[in-house]
């Protein structure tokens, strides 16, 4: 299937923020509310107005600080004092958006809420309608069965469930993988039955956590199976091991052909700045932002990159750095792995042009020296001295 638009809401600011050693203080919540802004993602929750006064004071400002048009939504648990406070904090937002979650799954039921599917059906129905009669007809309100991705022993219950929510005014079905346990299929698989059952009557989000690392695989997955939004997080933040991470659901996306309103260019100075907000470090690995992942050390990898740099389509690369606002390059470098195009392009790169027999003494030599020490990386500016002393060229 398809997807038609999809929407991109950002959860920082609620599942990021609450997830924190130290949540941000209204400044600092203000500078993510901005940050958001300028990626343009599509909509934004601004927190859970009633933790506390300063969130809730905080959820006042933002919803005062949205663009025109921008659903900025904010978590309620489903009781009518909750829902009062939450649209007390939002409802000065151009397009506010009631967000109210209750626990769907059956082990939830039964551990947790220690009440019957009954109950529950009842809560979620006098919870949503009273959210509506507060709202009024013309803003959004997204009903969020917690433990969607759990709901497997009683589905049929689960559908029941959303299709009270929306009989009761919800227009947004949140699918949450509030823990995830299972097989990206198995959750997808869900997603698509959902969306058979309710039809188009209404619109259906994820939103997965990332406790088997797979919850942008879920998500992306999910929107070829009828969901229209996805929920994720900037630098993935979020309880336990994160929401999905925004960057790798967009990136997947747009290398997939979708299109997107999102400005890419913002990612990479969005993550550093994040990363200094919360004092979590970006790992040299991370996919999209990591300061590692352009560079090349193996002879077969590096012989496909020099062929194709220039290329938009390039042997190991997925895409450019530039496209997510990076200004580093893809880059070559040298140990006991390269190969003999590693010397050849980095002497090549400083105006040195070698033959291939002093290339060829070049690699021994450079070879060597970094198996005599412990099998470290030889630098450019080392191999451009190397190449200095043993060459003719000078
Ligand atoms: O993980 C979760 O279930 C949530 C809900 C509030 C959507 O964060
Ligand atoms: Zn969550």
């Amino acid at each position: 299937m398809k997807p038609k638009t999809i929407h991109i809401q950002d959860v920082t600011l609620r599942d990021g923020n609450q997830a924190l050693k130290r949540p941000w203080t209204l400044n600092e919540k203000i500078e993510v509310f901005d940050l958001l802004v300028s990626l343009n993602v599509d909509g934004i929750e601004v927190g859970f107005p009633s933790s506390n006064e300063s969130e809730f004071f905080t959820c006042q400002v933002l919803s005062k600080r949205a663009p025109k048009g921008k659903p900025i939504a904010a978590l309620s648990r489903a009781n009518e004092k909750e829902i009062s406070v939450t649209w007390e904090a939002i409802q000065h937002a151009d397009s506010p958006r009631m967000h109210i979650v209750y626990p769907v799954s059956d082990f939830s039921i039964k551990h947790v809420l220690k009440i019957s599917e009954k109950e529950v059906l009842q809560k979620i129905k006098s919870s949503v309608s009273f959210a509506r009669s507060i709202v009024g007809s013309n803003h959004q309100i997204q009903f969020s069965g917690e433990h969607f991705g759990d709901a497997i022993q009683n589905f049929e219950f689960t559908k029941l469930a959303f299709m009270t929510a929306i009989e009761a005014g919800a227009n947004i079905i949140n699918l949450p993988n509030t823990v995830e346990r299972y097989r990206p299929m198995i959750f997808v698989n869900m997603v698509k039955e959902i969306r058979e059952s309710i039809g188009d009557k209404a619109m259906i989000s994820i939103h997965t956590h990332n406790d088997l690392g797979m919850a942008t695989a879920t998500s992306v997955e999910s929107v070829y199976v009828g969901a229209e939004q996805i929920e994720v997080a900037l630098n993935g933040l979020g309880e336990r091991a994160g929401n999905t991470n925004l960057y790798e659901t967009v990136i997947a996306l747009h290398q997939n052909g979708e299109s997107l309103n999102i400005q890419f260019d913002r990612i990479y100075p969005t993550a550093k700045r994040i990363s200094e907000l919360t004092g979590i470090p970006i790992g040299e690995k991370t996919p999209i932002i990591g300061e590692d992942i352009f560079s090349h050390r193996s002879g077969i990898h590096q012989d496909g990159v020099t062929k194709t740099m220039n290329q938009t389509k390039g042997a190991y690369r997925t895409f450019s750095p530039e496209f997510v606002g990076r200004f580093d390059k893809e880059t070559i470098s040298f140990t006991n792995q390269s190969g003999h195009k590693a010397i050849e392009f980095l002497l090549r790169q400083k105006g040195i042009e070698v033959s291939k027999e002093e290339i060829h003494h070049l690699f021994s030599v450079a070879k060597s020296i970094s198996s005599k020490e412990n099998n470290r990386e030889i630098t450019e500016t080392e191999l451009v001295e190397l190449s200095r002393s043993i060459l003719t060229y000078q």
